[in-house]
């Protein structure tokens, strides 16, 4: 007979995280798919920061904008969790690279290529960049001269950056139309890519229409495209005297057990995982900075005053002197807040794992969602408005903690960052040192969440030369 009397033994257990019903997910899916992120920030409002949802109708998932289970599973725990094959899926048509590898592979690789982002390393590309910059700035200049030009800023960024981390990646001896021709091949592979996931229910039938072994067969073009400036490379017998970029990093590292150099596979494979992730994302993070800039004209003269202040107005900064320009950082850092590039990182449970007395069941699919947790409402104040002195050292209140990850976290940070940071800076400053920034259409801009948060095509902006 049960005691009635003791009190009922309290759960070993939380309750599992709410989940929005499957019925109601399938039929919100195509609404899911068109709007990610107003469908995300609802299912946060209606069920708390962690919500479980069925992605495309099909597959369970955690959508999680939480900060203690987001450090949990980047970094506290870090062991514990995989990226999942939204992430490996793409293993097939860019290689396995630091991006998409894992385990000991992952590290081993990671250990060799990370001394190629070294700061003294930085402070050589930083000269490419600057060209880029200054390339760009030309052609605004060219096309400002007899009055204000309008400007697609995605479109523009998107050749800047793809400049920047092809010339970072091969040096500068890349034609036009082979980069224009490289970078046409990457945004097709993504865009495909990204609808095989956002819409899998869609996949008989791209199969059957050709379009796996046509974007398989633009893959095999990327390799090949990259395969012959590696051999061009190693054939012209030249060495890191001649050439300061990427590529030759990944030619002269040596692995620290055996002292021998890469495979040619897997200097393809990471060559191609530095385009991918190195392009799209500093695009599009220069990209809402100066959307940000053109509709908080404040701020951008704010940057122009530190410029003056520093003594920078009349030239370039260089690597060393980008230190001395805080505010123009605090005008980065609250942009990708706001947008981060990298809106959702996924993971996947290894094995079974808890937090906070919750189960985690081996192969529990998580969905980070950067974009929701940089506009957390209770973690951050007015968290939809442009404030970059909330980065300002000793700022009230501070960041909160694991609330801003623009770059990740844990063992797999971003390993450009420093190299992102420093692009866009350069970028930043040798626009704003020579022109004004506003609107051309009072059209508010939508973002568009893909792999990376972009703007929605066509963001036209007014550039008008200061001198
Ligand atoms: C604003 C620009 C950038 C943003 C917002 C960004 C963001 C990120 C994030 C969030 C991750 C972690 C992904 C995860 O944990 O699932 C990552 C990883 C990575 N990023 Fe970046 N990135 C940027 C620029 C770059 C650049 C310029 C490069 C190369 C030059 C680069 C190379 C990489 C690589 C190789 C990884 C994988 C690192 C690893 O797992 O070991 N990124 N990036």
């Amino acid at each position: 007979m049960p005691d009635t009397l003791s009190t009922p033994a309290a759960p070993l257990v939380a309750p599992p995280f709410p989940w929005v019903p499957r019925w109601r997910t399938l039929l919100s899916s195509v609404a899911l798919a068109r709007d990610p992120i107003g469908n995300l920030n609802r299912a946060h409002a209606n069920h708390g920061d962690t919500v479980g949802l069925h992605l495309g109708g099909i597959r369970p998932c955690y959508i999680t904008r939480d900060p203690a289970l987001v450090q949990h599973i980047l970094q506290k725990n870090h062991r514990r969790y995989l990226k999942s094959d939204l992430t490996h899926g793409l293993i097939r048509y860019i290689g396995r690279g630091l991006l998409t590898n894992e385990g000991a592979d992952w590290l081993r690789q990671r250990r060799l290529i990370q001394p190629g982002f070294h700061r003294q390393r930085l402070a050589g590309l930083t000269r490419l960049m600057q060209a880029a910059a200054a390339e760009w700035v030309q052609e605004l200049h060219t096309r400002a001269a007899a009055g204000p030009a309008e400007v697609d800023i995605h479109e523009a960024m998107t050749r800047v950056a793809f400049r920047v981390i092809s010339q970072a990646t091969f040096g500068t001896s890349m034609s036009d139309a082979e980069r224009d021709r490289l970078s046409e091949v990457l945004t097709q592979i993504q865009a495909f890519y990204v609808r095989t996931i956002r819409q899998p229910y869609l996949r008989p039938w791209l199969q059957g229409i050709g379009s796996y072994s046509r974007h398989e067969a633009l893959s095999r073009e990327l390799r090949e495209l990259v395969r012959g400036y590696i051999r061009q490379r190693q054939q012209s017998g030249n060495s890191s005297t001649q050439h300061d970029d990427l590529l030759q990093m990944l030619l002269d590292a040596r692995y620290e057990d055996t002292g021998e150099p890469m495979t040619e596979e897997q200097l393809v494979d990471e060559a191609n995982i530095l385009l991918l992730a190195g392009h799209e994302t500093s695009a599009n993070a220069l990209s809402w900075l100066f959307y940000l800039l053109a509709e908080h004209p404040d701020a951008a003269t704010q940057v122009r005053e530190e410029l003056q202040a520093a003594g920078l107005l009349s030239r370039p900064a260089a690597f060393d002197e980008l230190a001395r320009l805080p505010y123009a950082m605090q005008v980065i850092q609250e942009t990708m807040r706001l947008y981060p590039p990298a809106w959702i990182l996924d993971r996947v449970a290894l094995e079974d794992d808890e937090f906070q007395g919750r189960p985690i069941p081996k192969g529990t699919l998580f969905s980070l969602y950067l974009y929701g947790l940089h506009r957390h409402p209770t973690l951050w104040s007015e968290p939809d408005a442009f404030r970059p002195e909330r980065f300002a050292p000793g700022a009230q209140p501070p960041v909160p903690a694991y609330a801003y990850l623009p770059f990740g976290g844990g063992p797999r940070l971003c390993i450009g960052n420093h190299f992102a940071l420093t692009e866009i800076q350069v970028v930043l400053l040798e626009t704003l040192r020579q022109f004004t920034i506003t609107p051309a259409t009072a059209t508010p801009v939508v973002p568009v969440p893909l792999i990376t948060l972009r703007p929605q095509q066509g963001v036209w902006l007014r550039f008008q030369r200061l001198v």
